[in-house]
C-alpha cells in the first residue's frame, strides 16, 4: 500500500488545505456553535473513558474523512488479524497477542496457557502478600525488587505507581532498570536481605542491563548473610527463555513464562506484571485485566467514527503528516500517572519510530512524533510557556481524573480547575486587541508579548477515578492507538530493529575501554578520543 496514492489521503490533503487556517476560537463561538455543540459532536465514551476531541482543529468532514482513512488503510483487517494470532510482525515471524493475555473467551487464543499462568501467578503472589513466602531467614517479604528494562520495567512500574493506593501497605515494591550503578545502590539502601524478593524480568534473559543488576543483586545478598543454598527464596525470573534463568542459578519451579507471542513492550499484563500483582493482590490485577479487555471490546466493536483508539491516532496522523507536528505531549493532571508518559515513549516510539514500510520500501511521510510529557500541573511551570506562546504545534492528551485517591481537602478541583484551563487557553489564545487592553496605554509595547495564538489542539481523556480497571483501559487504548497508526503508515509496530546497532558497538566499546591498546582508525576521532579519556579516569577508579 502506497498511502500517498489511497483517496482518502489527498482527500485530508484538499481538506487540510481549506482548514488549516480555521480558528478554534471562531468555532467555538456562540453562534457559529449551535446545538448539538462541538462538545457534544466530538466527545466520545468508550470502555468506561471518555474523551473529549472538541477542541482539535477538526470539522464534522475531517472526522468523516479520518473515518474513511481507516477503512482504506485497512485497519480493521489489521486488528482483527492481531486479534486473531496471525503473523503481524513478519520480520521476527511472530504474532503479537497481548490481547490474548486478557481474554477471557475460552476460544482465545493460548487460553489454556494463559489462564494456568495467572493462576500460578496468583498463587505465588498471595503467598508473599500474606507471610507464607520467607526469606533465608525465616521473616517475611517485605520488599519485592523488580530487575528490567524497557518493557520489563516501564509497565509494571507505571501501574505499581498508578495504583499505589490500592497497594498492601506490608510491602514495598523496587525498581531497577539503569546499568548506571547508582540505580541499584540507591535501592540497595533501602532495603534489607533478610526480607527481600527479586524478581528478574527479561523475556530474552540477556539483556545487558538486566543481568549486570540481577549479579550484582544476588552478590550484594550472599555478602549479606544469604546462603547460596537459600538464594532460591530471594530470586524469581520471569522470561521467554527458561534455559538462561536456570542457567543463571534460579530455580526452574521459580520461573514464570514469558511468550514469544507478546512483544516486551506489550507484556504488563504477563508474569511481567507479577510485581503488580504481589503489590495490589491477584482481583485487583484482574480488574487491570478487565479495563483492558473493556477498551479490546470497544475497539473491536465500536464504529470507527465513535471508536477512540481510531480518533486518537487519526488525530495524531492529522497533527504529525498533516501540519508537520514534530511531537506531542502527554499531560498527564494526576501524580499517580508520573510514569505514563516515561512508558507511552517506549510504546509510541519503539513501535512506530520506523522509516520501512512493511513491503520493504521506505516511507516518504513522517511516522511516530516525539512523544513526551509531565503530570499536570508541572509542566504548567516549566514548559507551558512554549506550549502557549511559542511558533511549534504541539498537540497534547490532557488526563483529568475527577475523583482523588486521597482525602486531602481543597486540592483536587484546583488540581481540575488548572486541566481545564490550560486546554481552554491553549485554544482560545488571546488577541493582540485583549493584549493592547491588558498593556493600557502606558506600556503599549508590551502588548505583543501577551498575545496567545491560540488554536492549540488538544484531547481531554477524563476518568471518573483511577482504578485497575480505568488504568488497564487507558493503557490498551494508547496499546490500539499504536496498532492504528501503524496500518495507515504502514508499518510493523511489533519490531525494533533500531536497538541493535547500538547495543552491537556498546560491546566493543567496552572491550576496548578495558583494552590496553585501541588499533587507529578502530572508531572515528570522536569515539576514540572519548574511549582514550574514560579509560584514563577508570584506570584511576579502584573498585569498591
Ligand atoms: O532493547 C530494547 C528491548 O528489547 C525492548 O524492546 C525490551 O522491552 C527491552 O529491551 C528489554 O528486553 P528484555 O525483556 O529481553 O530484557
Amino acid at each position: 500500500m502506497t498511502l500517498n496514492t489511497l483517496p482518502a489521503w489527498s482527500a485530508l490533503q484538499a481538506h487540510y488545505e481549506q482548514i488549516h487556517d480555521m480558528h478554534l476560537r471562531d468555532c467555538f463561538a456562540a453562534a457559529q456553535d449551535p446545538a448539538p455543540t462541538r462538545a457534544e459532536r466530538f466527545t466520545f465514551s468508550g470502555a468506561g473513558l471518555t474523551a473529549d476531541f472538541s477542541k482539535h482543529r477538526i470539522t464534522d468532514a475531517t472526522l468523516r474523512l479520518f473515518t474513511q482513512l481507516a477503512r482504506e488503510a485497512q485497519v480493521e483487517a489489521r486488528r482483527d488479524a492481531m486479534f486473531a494470532g496471525a503473523i503481524v510482525n513478519p520480520t521476527e515471524d511472530r504474532a503479537a497477542l497481548h490481547t490474548a493475555l486478557r481474554a477471557d473467551a475460552v476460544q482465545a487464543p493460548f487460553h489454556a496457557e494463559v489462564h494456568a499462568g495467572l493462576a500460578r501467578m496468583a498463587d505465588f503472589s498471595a503467598r508473599v502478600r500474606d507471610g507464607r513466602w520467607t526469606g533465608y531467614s525465616g521473616k517475611r517479604i517485605r520488599h519485592v525488587v523488580n530487575i528490567g528494562i524497557g518493557g520489563s520495567d516501564l509497565g509494571p512500574k507505571m501501574v505499581t505507581h498508578a495504583l499505589h493506593h490500592l497497594a498492601s501497605p506490608e510491602i514495598s515494591t523496587y525498581f531497577v532498570s539503569n546499568v548506571d550503578g547508582t540505580d541499584l545502590a540507591r535501592v540497595l539502601e533501602q532495603i534489607d536481605p533478610e526480607t527481600t524478593l527479586v524478581i528478574v524480568v527479561s523475556k530474552t534473559f540477556t539483556t545487558l542491563e538486566t543481568m549486570t543488576n540481577a549479579r550484582s543483586l544476588r552478590t550484594w545478598l550472599v555478602q549479606q548473610g544469604c546462603p547460596e543454598t537459600a538464594l532460591a527464596r530471594h530470586f524469581v525470573g520471569v522470561s521467554a527463555n527458561v534455559a538462561e534463568v536456570v542457567k543463571f542459578g534460579i530455580a526452574e519451579e521459580n520461573v514464570f513464562a514469558m511468550w514469544d507471542w507478546v512483544g516486551g513492550r506489550y507484556s504488563l499484563w504477563s508474569a511481567v506484571g507479577l510485581s503488580v500483582m504481589i503489590a495490589i493482590g491477584s482481583a485487583q490485577f484482574g480488574e487491570l485485566l478487565a479495563g483492558a479487555r473493556d477498551m479490546d471490546q470497544h475497539f473491536c466493536s465500536a464504529p470507527l467514527e465513535r471508536n477512540l483508539p481510531v480518533l486518537m491516532a487519526m488525530t495524531g496522523i492529522w497533527y504529525r503528516d498533516f501540519f508537520g507536528s514534530q511531537s506531542y505531549l502527554v499531560a498527564p493532571y494526576s501524580e499517580a500517572l508520573h510514569y505514563l508518559p516515561a512508558y507511552l515513549q517506549q510504546l509510541e516510539m519503539e513501535s512506530n519510530g520506523k522509516s520501512a514500510r512493511l513491503d520493504g520500501a521506505m516511507v516518504d511521510y513522517p511516522t511516530a512524533a516525539v512523544t513526551w510529557g509531565e503530570p499536570g500541573t508541572n509542566g504548567q511551570h516549566a514548559f507551558f510557556q512554549m506550549l502557549h506562546q511559542g511558533p511549534t504545534l504541539v498537540p497534547i492528551d490532557f488526563i483529568a481524573v475527577l475523583t482523588p485517591e486521597h482525602a486531602l481537602a481543597g486540592h483536587h478541583p484546583r488540581l481540575l480547575a488548572n486541566c481545564f484551563a490550560q486546554s481552554e487557553a491553549l485554544m482560545l489564545g488571546r488577541t493582540l486587541e485583549e493584549a493592547q487592553k491588558i498593556a493600557g496605554p502606558e506600556r503599549p509595547e508590551l502588548a505583543p508579548h501577551l498575545v496567545f495564538p491560540g488554536n492549540r489542539p488538544s484531547t481531554t481523556l477524563v476518568l471518573d477515578a483511577l482504578n485497575a480497571r480505568t488504568l488497564g483501559a487507558l493503557i490498551a487504548l494508547y496499546e490500539h492507538k499504536v496498532l492504528v497508526q501503524a496500518a495507515v503508515w504502514n508499518i510493523n509496530p511489533f519490531d525494533q530493529w533500531g536497538v541493535e546497532l547500538g547495543k552491537i558497538l556498546g560491546k566493543v566499546v567496552e572491550a576496548d575501554l578495558a583494552a590496553e591498546h585501541v588499533a587507529a582508525g578502530k572508531h572515528d576521532s570522536s569515539t576514540t578520543a572519548l574511549i582514550a579519556r574514560a579509560r584514563q579516569a577508570l584506570q584511576r577508579q579502584t573498585p569498591r
